[in-house]
């Protein structure tokens, strides 16, 4: 029969021979990658830098995942037109679905929704009408000073830089230029009669 006291001595032998050193019995660690981690701490030495630290500096030039440097000051707006390439390669989804969202949302009150530049703001006489996109010289305005114009703003549009990052801008941008395309073969074509408004 097993007394309560049996239980006892049974817990102080293991109790005290659990916790014998030994140099070839080490006992066994739960994750010991947690008290020992192979990775290199913040502030701990390291032989692979010259330096010797773990801590090191971005290299020059580096950018943030997610952010981007615009590289073009503001009085470049000429440089823009040769230096300022659309990075990205939207689909016809991506264009017509996020991008029609944010042209609606952010430009569609001055420039209109077909980008004649009859928005909203034009109609109740609250904005002088903006040039249309669907004739020149906005129709072959190069994509690098389009953007140059929504980080900075030109003439009466204000900086469009907080509203929107740098991949939805050129979003909108091609949404623009869809927008352009869509109204070229009207524009050919013997005057289609004008939708009333
Ligand atoms: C407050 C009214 C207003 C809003 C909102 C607005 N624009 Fe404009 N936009 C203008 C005016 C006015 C111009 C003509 C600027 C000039 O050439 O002086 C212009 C010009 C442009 C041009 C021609 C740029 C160039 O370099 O000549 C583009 C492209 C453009 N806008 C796109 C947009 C986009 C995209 C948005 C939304 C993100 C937007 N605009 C929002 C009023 C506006």
């Amino acid at each position: 029969m097993l007394k309560s006291y049996h239980i006892l001595l049974i817990m102080l032998v293991l109790g005290f021979t659990s916790c014998i050193r030994s140099e070839k019995k080490p006992g066994r660690e739960y994750v010991p990658d947690m008290s020992n981690p192979y990775a290199y701490e913040a502030g701990s030495p390291n032989p692979i830098f010259k330096d010797g630290k773990s801590n090191q500096l971005a290299p020059e030039g580096s950018v943030g995942r997610g952010k981007y440097i615009y590289p073009l000051q503001q009085e470049e707006y000429e440089r823009a037109a040769t230096e300022i390439k659309n990075p990205f390669a939207f689909t016809a989804e991506e264009i017509d679905g996020e991008g029609k969202k944010l042209f609606k949302v952010n430009c569609a009150i001055c420039h209109g929704d077909k980008g004649d530049g009859q928005g909203h703001l034009v109609q109740i006489n609250k904005f002088p009408p903006p040039p249309s996109y669907l004739t020149e010289p906005l129709l072959s305005k190069p994509e690098g000073q389009r953007y140059h114009t929504l980080m900075y703003g030109k003439g009466l549009m204000g900086s469009h830089a907080s509203q929107l990052n740098h991949r939805e801008r050129w979003l909108v941008l091609s949404y623009v230029k869809s927008l352009q395309a869509s109204a070229q073969p009207a524009a050919e074509a013997p005057a289609a009669p004008e939708t009333t408004k």
